[in-house]
């Protein structure tokens, strides 16, 4: 009889942020009408830059138009984008060509589809607290996943060590959802642990535009870091395209295992599994890496910034220890008063209306902390930060 994906009994009930909606849902049915001070899914609250907006109103009269029309986008990426996120990197002096970028309908949907690159007898090794999606697509892909523990005794960060057996490393910096930022050195250690064992990275920078001081955004920053390491990229927390849904995946050339070129291999897989992302998105997406965009977006994640600074505020003034909020859009909190994760979490939404991420979610070793995510409104954000003085205070 059809045997279907065993891997999938494996899985927890339900994705983390499918069980945060159920809840939410709940109390509203209970509490009609509500306000809710959203801090829990990184899910953005700014509008779209008038850059990408004027982009895609201009990409919808090409498509009504008998000369300007697109049909099927090429399934790598269009030129036009490529370019200029080949431009971007190299405008920071890193070398990434534009047949090295492949333009993705985003990093969650990429960060799953990739593992068709390697057989499912390959381990997955991910450091937790993580992003709940590394570890479900890898379960339900039915591959053995090593994990690593993160925790205040390593900064969050931890390093590789001669024990360790893996064959693909989940590195997100800055960090979901603890905020930390890798330092080059830090990086360097595991680019140079991948190449000497052969295995691949997968450098997830979801959130690199948040860092502004001098730690690494690309992991291509660090040197042997092309022959070792895929980079997973977005735009729905730079530039708002939650909804919107764009992203970008590097694959060097350099990247070659038992004889097979990865970039080639996701050529095959891409040009078979997909008809590229829309002409319209991906002027948008273009519009992004303008100077105009570029600065556009910088006046949004510079209100995220200042959220976080407000939420980071408040809980030095309560006196409660964390982590993240500079260099990163996540605050990760320890629960006051030794209270577990879902109870905080129900604690706050029932007191104080306001919607947070239980720790526990991105791996057990994130029991009795709480993720702050600051994408939200920046009034709305005020005010939570005020509840949660008066509450916790
Ligand atoms: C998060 O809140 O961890 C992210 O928004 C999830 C995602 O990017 O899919």
């Amino acid at each position: 009889m059809l045997q279907p994906k065993a891997g999938y009994q494996n899985l927890k009930d339900s994705y983390l942020f499918f069980g945060i909606s159920r809840k939410i849902e709940a109390y509203l049915n209970d509490y009609p009408g509500a306000h809710l001070y959203r801090m829990g899914i990184g899910d953005v609250s700014l509008p779209l830059c008038d850059a990408v907006i004027r982009a895609l109103h201009q990409a919808v009269d090409d498509q009504a138009s008998r000369d300007r029309f697109h049909g099927y986008m090429p399934e790598c990426g269009a030129p036009f984008l490529r370019e200029a996120i080949a431009r971007f990197y190299q405008d920071r002096n890193i070398p990434v060509l534009a047949d090295e970028v492949f333009v993705s309908s985003g990093a969650s949907d990429e960060l799953g589809d990739l593992l068709d690159l390697f057989e499912v007898s390959s381990t997955a090794l991910i450091m937790e607290p993580a992003y709940p999606a590394y570890v479900d697509a890898n379960i339900m892909a039915g591959r053995k996943i090593v994990y690593l523990t993160a925790g205040p005794e390593n900064d969050f960060l931890p390093l590789p060590d001669d024990r360790l057996q893996a064959d693909l490393i989940y590195i997100c910096s800055p960090n979901n959802p603890t905020g930390a930022v890798c330092s080059r050195a830090h990086l360097q250690a595991w680019v140079d642990w991948a190449n000497d064992r052969g295995a691949v990275i997968f450098f997830d920078a979801a959130y690199e535009a948040f860092v502004t001081e001098d730690l690494p955004r690309s992991i291509f920053e660090i040197p042997g870091a092309e022959s070792c390491a895929i980079e997973i990229c977005s735009l729905s927390k730079t530039a708002g395209f939650t909804g919107t849904r764009l992203g970008y995946t590097v694959i060097p050339r350099k990247l070659v295992r038992r004889g097979m070129n990865l970039r080639e291999m996701w050529i095959r897989n891409r040009t078979t599994k997909t008809n590229g992302v829309s002409y319209i998105l991906q002027r948008g997406g273009a519009a992004v890496f303008t100077p105009e965009g570029q600065e556009q977006i910088r006046r949004n994640i510079r209100i995220y910034q200042e959220n976080a600074r407000v939420m980071t505020e408040a809980l030095a003034r309560i006196g409660i220890r964390f982590w993240g909020g500079t260099n990163a859009p996540y605050i990760w909190m320890q629960c006051p008063d030794g209270i577990k994760s879902w109870p905080f979490f129900d604690l706050l939404l029932s007191r104080i209306q306001v919607i947070g991420t239980p720790g526990v979610g991105f791996g057990a070793c994130g029991e009795g902390y709480f993720r702050l995510s600051s994408f939200g409104d920046p009034e709305d954000t005020k005010e939570a930060a005020r509840r949660l003085v008066e509450l916790l205070c």
